[in-house]
């Protein structure tokens, strides 16, 4: 059946009307600020680039290769902790916030890098860990000293229970008890993850004035805004409080699975939101985004604050982290689209804390069709977006084999149940050489993952058909056709439980639809409630551009995606 007028005009624009976001088409584009619509790119810098041979990554290494990412379409990077830090948590764990650790490089470094990026229109943003110090942090040195020194209260402590047993059966994210029994003060310490990252006391004023300094401190610098750490964690039920159990059964560290009712997604982490979002807004160009590990959209909702004054972008996990289905990306693009208040979404399938996309969808097979629909589904709806360093090559994750090569610590206390994150950080696969161009070291701090060889951005730079040039002609489109960049968003064929179809309809009339078959199976669809004619491939994982799909029917290979230009 062609895409006819008759075949269901009412539906598409009743589906339309449902969608319209107020606000986000209407505003003229230079109004529209460069987070709303943006590709922000995470880099792992301990494993992008090593520029002086030591093995571990570098500010230099990523200030060398800003060319790349410039090419590759991105507006802003996002880079994982870089400051001083002992790296019991590879960084997430910070002794000084106002310093970079030696083996990253040096302040000047930091500031050449952000010069370069300025220079490429690239956004510099820094993660900013404000759950927890390291227990390294002179802060923390001090807190533990004393019950009556001047940071006696900077962090959480508490009396033992009688017995000295602990004062909750709270649970730590990275196993075994959240608190730690401390001299001199003879106190536990809270840590929502390693012993080594106590806990900040978020309800104590000197401690957030003390860290908005450090916002301003970097934001003066010049760096856009923050990625924002564990944000749910920052306060904890002062009345302590049992968790019950969730579920019978064991954690992969041996813990009992308990609710975290008391420790996570407090409210009063609003309040610290909206305090960090002023801080932030004395900045043009100021950014927030939010590690939101969420339970439903209407939580995720609330994050962005009821006046638009708390997260700029919270991470949207709904889409990214569940299962591949057509049915539930349907759903987590429509309540994105009709409960986030009009605000951005930002989408998100890979990070450092997890095993990559295409390993961890799908049954293993048609990887590279996976990742161009995955890409697809990401960058096509209207969001801003996170990309991980590597995902536009097709990088898999490379998972430890042995317990004693495991660098991350919860993989070594998880094993084998949870061999830990080691596997989805793996060197940048630059080109086919020994250690994939990342480092001149033969012994880098994680092993190159196999198939580098073949996969890597040397070789899928010189292949049109590379999945590289694939990322980098969708992110192209995404700025350049008006539909994508402006367009409204509808879907079609709901009821469908393996192909995913919307449409993006700009104020002008131009219109893209959207496929992706969400199946290992080839699929045929006929597509229902256009008006339009025909269709034409603007970007396709199977077809070439320009092709002509006007017969109504569309035959889609396995994960098989399409982007094509509507036309009457
Ligand atoms: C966040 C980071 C993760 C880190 C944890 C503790 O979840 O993404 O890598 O281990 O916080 O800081």
């Amino acid at each position: 059946m062609p895409f006819t007028r008759s075949s269901l005009l009412l539906a598409g624009l009743a589906v339309a009307a449902l969608v319209s976001a107020p606000g986000q088409n209407s505003a003229p584009r230079s109004k529209t600020p460069w987070w709303q619509n943006a590709v922000i790119y995470q880099v792992y810098p301990r494993s992008f680039a090593d520029t002086n041979g030591d093995g571990i990554g570098d500010l230099n290494g990523i200030t060398a290769h800003l060319d790349y990412l410039h090419d590759l379409g991105i507006d802003g990077v996002w880079i994982t902790p870089f400051f001083q830090s002992p790296q019991v948590d590879f960084g997430y764990d910070i002794s000084d916030y106002r310093a970079i650790d030696p083996q990253y490089g040096t302040m000047a470094d930091f500031d050449r890098l952000l010069r370069e990026a300025k220079k490429r229109n690239i956004r510099i943003l820094a993660d900013f860990v404000v759950n927890h110090t390291s227990d390294k942090h002179p802060w923390f040195i001090e807190s533990r000293s004393s019950r009556t020194n001047s940071k006696a209260d900077w962090f959480v402590w508490r009396d033992p229970e009688p017995g000295k047993s602990a004062p909750s059966n709270w649970i730590s994210i990275f196993g075994g008890s959240a608190w730690q029994l401390d001299t001199p003060r003879n106190q536990f310490y809270y840590h929502a993850f390693y012993k080594e990252q106590p806990d900040l006391n978020w309800r104590n004023p000197a401690v957030r004035n003390a860290m908005y300094d450090v916002m301003r401190f970097w934001m003066k610098r010049g760096v856009a805004g923050f990625r924002l750490d564990a944000v749910p964690h920052l306060f904890e039920d002062p009345q302590l409080g049992d968790e019950k159990v969730l579920r019978p059964g064991k954690t992969a560290y041996g813990d009992p699975i308990l609710t975290r009712t008391h420790t996570d997604n407090l409210p009063e982490c609003e309040d610290v939101l909206k305090e960090m979002r002023k801080v932030t807004n004395q900045f043009p160009d100021g950014v927030l985004v939010g590690e939101t590990y969420v339970s439903g959209v209407k939580e995720l909702a609330k994050l962005y604050g009821a006046n638009h004054d708390e997260l700029h972008l919270p991470m949207d996990t709904q889409l990214g982290f569940g299962t591949l289905s057509a049915n539930r990306y349907r759903k987590a693009l429509l309540e994105a689209e009709t409960q986030l208040n009009g605000n951005t979404p930002l989408f998100v399938f890979n990070n450092h804390d997890n095993v990559r996309s295409i390993n961890r969808l799908g049954n293993g097979t048609h990887k590279d069709a996976l990742a161009r629909m995955l890409a697809t589904l990401m960058l096509t709806p209207r969001a801003s977006a996170l990309m991980y360093y590597g995902e536009e090559l097709g990088m898999e994750n490379d998972d430890p084999k042995r317990k004693e090569d495991v660098k991350d610590i919860v993989g070594i206390r998880g094993w084998p149940e949870d061999k830990g994150r080691d596997g989805e950080r793996k060197p940048m696969q630059w080109n086919g050489d020994t250690t994939a161009g990342f480092s001149t070291s033969r012994t880098p701090w994680l092993t190159v993952a196999p198939g580098y060889e073949t996969v890597n951005v040397s070789i899928e730079t010189r292949d049109p058909g590379s999945l590289l040039n694939y990322y980098k002609a969708l992110l192209r489109l995404r700025k350049s056709d008006p539909a994508l960049r402006d367009g409204d968003f509808a879907l079609l064929n709901e009821d469908d439980a393996n192909v995913l179809l919307f449409v993006r309809r700009a104020p002008d009339g131009t219109a893209a639809l959207v496929a992706l078959n969400c199946t290992p199976e080839a699929r045929s669809i006929a597509v229902r409630g256009l008006p339009e004619r025909s269709a034409k491939v603007l970007l396709s994982s199977f077809a070439a551009a320009g092709t002509t799909l006007d017969n109504g029917t569309l035959q889609l290979p396995p994960y098989g995606a399409v982007v094509a230009r509507l036309a009457r």
